[in-house]
């Protein structure tokens, strides 16, 4: 029986594809990381509300009884993406690529913060 052949770098009909799940947050959270406490306004029904210390904006908002669509808190699953009208996010989670985050129109609610003193969400 002979080996299987080896993969080389010079094969142009060996394709490997790498596919990456993440089952635990790569970095802290904004709430776990920043001491200062800032405001979120909702586009939509101009409510507003303050974020305090270590608290996520996800929680921030159920608490307040907003329906906010949610899976991991984790940022990892992409389900609370929001997007964002005004302010400056605290990226941190797992799922937007490297030109979402520089673009800043959206965020993940769950695990990502504020650097300005306001963000308004487009909910
Ligand atoms: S709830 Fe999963 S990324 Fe926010």
């Amino acid at each position: 029986m002979r080996p299987p052949a080896p993969l080389s770098r010079d094969r142009d009909d060996v394709r490997l594809d790498c596919h990456v799940e993440r089952f635990t947050q790569k970095e802290k959270t904004a709430s776990q990381d920043s001491g200062a406490t800032y405001r979120v306004t909702l586009s939509r029904s101009g409510a507003g509300y303050e974020v305090a210390q270590g608290k996520s904006i996800l929680d921030t908002l159920l608490d307040a009884g907003v329906d906010v669509p949610h899976g991991c808190k984790q940022g990892i699953c992409g389900a609370c993406k929001t997007q964002i009208v005004r302010g400056e996010p605290d990226h941190r989670d797992s799922v937007l690529s490297a030109s979402e985050r520089t673009a800043g129109n959206v965020m993940m609610v769950c695990v990502s913060g504020c650097k300005s003193e306001e963000l308004v969400l487009d909910i």
